[in-house]
């Protein structure tokens, strides 16, 4: 290596670090193939499982010269479920965005340690083959465009064989079981599984690649709870306050005992494969659709109806890697108004895996008893009703004449 800088330091290179097999390696992998110091970042986004000190620990273990642990659990919840609440985010109808909320908060971090230790270059263990290599580089890229991306998995051969022979010969503190079957994903917005006897998208998961639910089958007595939303974000449940990590953490508890919220689908990657892909999601979803329900009774019917479109268009930007994009910051602005009024209360009974929405109340409701009921009270004069549809109906009636003059059937009789 030809010095001719004046600084002699090798480079640095800041690591997005799980505590898993092949980031553990990688911190040895990329020191032999670059050169380059390891800083190995741990962030937690509420994935549970191991202790995340003997995480920092062992990436030290494993040669790392700084290791970092970051707490971004209240800020994940805030800044970033949050959004994904108000924004009903639920990509093809069905996945709540679990992996693809949580990387760009773990992006903010990694570019945050790349300054905090003079580094150059931040590296993942993404595959080629998934969205999370996108939204890692795309966000970094975003927020640090001078910074460089390096994924080993995929740049430098680290194949899982290598890795197992690799964190043997050095004698890494860390499990080299291959029958490890899954791929998970995990942070307190949900859990992704997938990969292993999954991929044969005819079968049935099995029991064990569950772990925020139990069983709907045989779930406990229903649950009813009370959630008190403000401005499109859930305050209390049952009238105690509660941020929204604490939300979303006890929602997870008492939906997940309920089996709710367990997601089973084939959906389109970035890349452009199809892939089969296993979720749990219960607080995410028991407050998705209190929340709908919330929009639905304060919402003004034509910027509800626009909204289901923008949420839906700020979902699939969320997925594809554009968290950071200046589309996903304009459509931002307009879920974030459409908010003003979703405030109230949504009483829900949780049960043999569904969130079932029994009761709604708001001071900012647009609900009118008086023009809804049919019994005694009705404010609503019905006489205006003829009119309306006769002029609403005027552009079908006139265009159903030409047909009819011009010896054509009209559309329903053809
Ligand atoms: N398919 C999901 C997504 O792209 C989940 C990815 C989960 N990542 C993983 N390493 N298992 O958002």
């Amino acid at each position: 290596m030809s010095e001719t800088t004046h600084d002699s330091r090798p480079d640095r290179v800041v690591l997005a670090y799980s505590g898993g097999l092949d980031t553990s390696v990688a911190i040895g992998w990329i020191g032999e193939r670059t050169g380059a110091e390891v800083i190995a970042v741990a962030v937690d986004v509420g994935q549970g499982g191991e202790d995340l000190e003997v995480i920092r620990q062992r990436a030290l273990d494993c040669g790392a010269v700084e290791a970092y642990v970051a707490d971004a659990r209240e800020e994940f919840a805030t800044e970033y479920c949050m959004p994904a609440l108000k924004a009903n985010g639920l990509y093809m109808d069905s996945y709540p965005l679990v992996s693809a909320l949580s990387r760009p908060v773990i992006v903010k971090h990694l570019v945050a340690a790349a300054r905090q230790f003079g580094a150059q270059t931040v590296a993942h263990g993404c595959t080629g083959k998934g969205n999370d290599q996108v939204r890692f580089e795309v966000g970094i890229t975003s927020l640090a465009p001078d910074l460089k991306c390096l994924a080993p998995v995929r740049d430098l051969a680290l194949t899982r064989d290598v890795a197992i022979d690799y964190a043997n010969q050095h004698h890494l503190p860390i499990a080299t079981t291959k029958n490890n079957p899954f791929s998970i994903d995990a942070n307190v917005w949900g859990r992704a599984i997938e990969t292993g006897f999954l991929e044969d998208i005819w079968n049935e998961p099995t029991k064990d690649v569950y772990s925020y639910t139990d069983d709907p089958t045989y779930s406990p007595l229903p649950d009813e709870v009370t959630l008190t939303f403000d401005q499109g974000v859930p305050v209390a449940i049952d009238g105690r306050r509660v941020t929204p990590l604490e939300a979303v953490q006890e929602m997870n508890r008492r939906a997940g005992a309920q089996g709710v919220g367990r997601i089973d689908i084939v959906e389109d990657r970035l890349v452009g494969i199809k892939s089969r892909e296993v979720y749990e999601a219960p607080g995410a979803m028991a407050l998705i659709a209190a929340h709908k329900e919330l929009e639905n009774v304060t919402v003004e019917r034509e910027q509800a109806r626009f909204k289901k479109t923008v949420g839906q268009r700020w979902t699939e930007l969320v997925y594809d890697g554009q968290w950071f994009s200046p589309l996903k910051r304009s459509l931002d602005a307009f879920i974030e108004d459409t908010q003003r009024y979703v405030s109230g209360e949504i009483r829900m009974v949780l049960h043999g895996g569904r969130a079932t929405v029994t009761g709604r109340r708001s001071e900012q409701s647009l609900y009118d008893f008086n023009l809804a009921t049919y019994d005694t009270g009705d404010s609503f004069d019905q006489s205006h009703a003829k009119g309306f549809i006769e002029i609403y109906g005027l552009t079908s009636k006139l265009s159903a004449a030409r047909e009819a003059a011009g010896g054509q059937q009209p559309e329903a009789s053809s």
